[in-house]
């Protein structure tokens, strides 16, 4: 059914992508944005993709709750996305107090601005990285939470939350999926990752290597125990996560409370594989060097994705080729990325 959706951080990587299977999907979108890593260029975009705009674009912080009543009271809100958070794990050991603010803050005024306005309907955008450090992968959603670094905790903690809001308020339905790794473009090559700064993950940084922006990349560390001592992970195209926030739309009504999804593919790469995938992909050298491991990193995340593909007979539909063939599309097109 057609419902009115609040996409918070919906001009972001995975919000911008998923603002657009929205409105493919008849839904009508109201985005919450501070731009802090995004362009509302992306917006834009995402109309000139969709074929009609989003219903309007709020520019403020998720923890400010005049901003978040001010959009509620414009909009007949019937379920919320909630992307706006921080979300790289190399900055969250530097400032950890910022991640929480942002992620845990940012989460809990939602979330009670949501019950002031009798909105029970939120789809959480978590991390695989609240499974920490394991070495039984592939990962179910009921293989323990071990955290490792503050960005992964913060996530965690936003589960734990919203699980006690469950239990406290019985008409309130949330699905937290814990993506796995994002990575992409939109094909048209209108929408992609474009990081303000130094990029934090992966993708990006050899896109803007590949186009010139960057020299060489440093592989953080080859001593984990793996093949070939790479980290790996479980790379998933970013059009599959956002047609899975789709999917989620259709079935939050499926069961009360709070239910958990892996949103991944079941497929593991090094970091190795990615950029040899890469350079063939895009035909361009990636220089890099074998530097010390980033404080927070683990060695494997890999998705068990047969839960969400029994529940919505949902499953991601790319490979690693596709992301890397998208992703440079889009920085072909983009070479400086959105205009600021
Ligand atoms: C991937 C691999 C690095 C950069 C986080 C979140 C996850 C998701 C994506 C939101 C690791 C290695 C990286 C570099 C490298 N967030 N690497 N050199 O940390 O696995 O996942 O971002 O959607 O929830 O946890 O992603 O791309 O930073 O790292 O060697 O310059 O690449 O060590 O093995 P990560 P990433």
């Amino acid at each position: 059914m057609p419902r009115t959706v609040l996409v918070t951080g919906g001009a972001g990587f995975i919000g911008s992508h998923t603002c657009v299977e929205l409105l493919a999907s008849g839904h009508e979108v109201v985005v919450l944005d501070d731009h802090s890593n995004s362009s509302p260029e992306a917006l834009e975009r995402v109309a000139k993709i969709a074929g009609r705009p989003i219903a309007a674009a709020h520019v403020g912080d998720v923890r400010d709750r005049r901003a978040l009543d001010a959009v509620f009271t414009a909009h007949p809100i019937d379920a919320v996305i909630h992307f706006a958070a921080k979300k790289a794990v190399g900055e969250s050991v530097q400032i950890p107090l910022t991640y929480y603010d942002i992620n845990v803050g940012g989460t809990t005024a939602l979330i009670s601005a949501m019950h002031d306005h009798g909105v029970h309907r939120l789809v959480f955008s978590s991390s695989c990285s609240v499974y920490g450090d394991t070495t039984t992968v592939p990962l179910t959603e009921a293989s323990p939470a071990a955290p490792t670094n503050p960005y992964a905790t913060s996530k965690w903690t936003c589960e734990r939350i919203l699980a006690d809001a469950c239990r406290h308020v019985p008409e309130l339905r949330v699905l937290a999926l814990r993506y796995f790794n994002p990575a992409g473009a939109h094909p048209t090559g209108l929408l992609g990752e474009d990081p303000h700064g130094v990029p934090g993950n992966i993708m990006p940084y050899l896109t803007q290597i590949a186009v010139g922006r960057r020299e060489e990349l440093s592989v953080f560390g080859d001593d984990y125990p793996t093949p070939d001592g790479t980290g790996i992970r479980d790379y998933i195209h970013v059009v599959d996560v956002a047609e899975g926030h789709r999917a989620a739309l259709d079935h939050i009504d499926d069961e009360p409370g709070m239910v958990i999804l892996n949103l991944g593919t079941g497929r593991g790469a090094s970091v190795l594989d990615l950029v040899r995938t890469f350079q063939e992909v895009s035909g361009r050298p990636i220089p890099y060097r074998v530097t010390g491991r980033r404080p927070g990193d683990v060695a494997e995340l890999v998705a068990d994705p047969s839960k969400v593909a029994a529940a919505w007979g949902w499953r991601a539909r790319h490979d690693l080729a596709a992301m890397c063939r998208d992703a440079w599309h889009f920085q072909q097109q983009n070479p400086y990325g959105y205009a600021r």
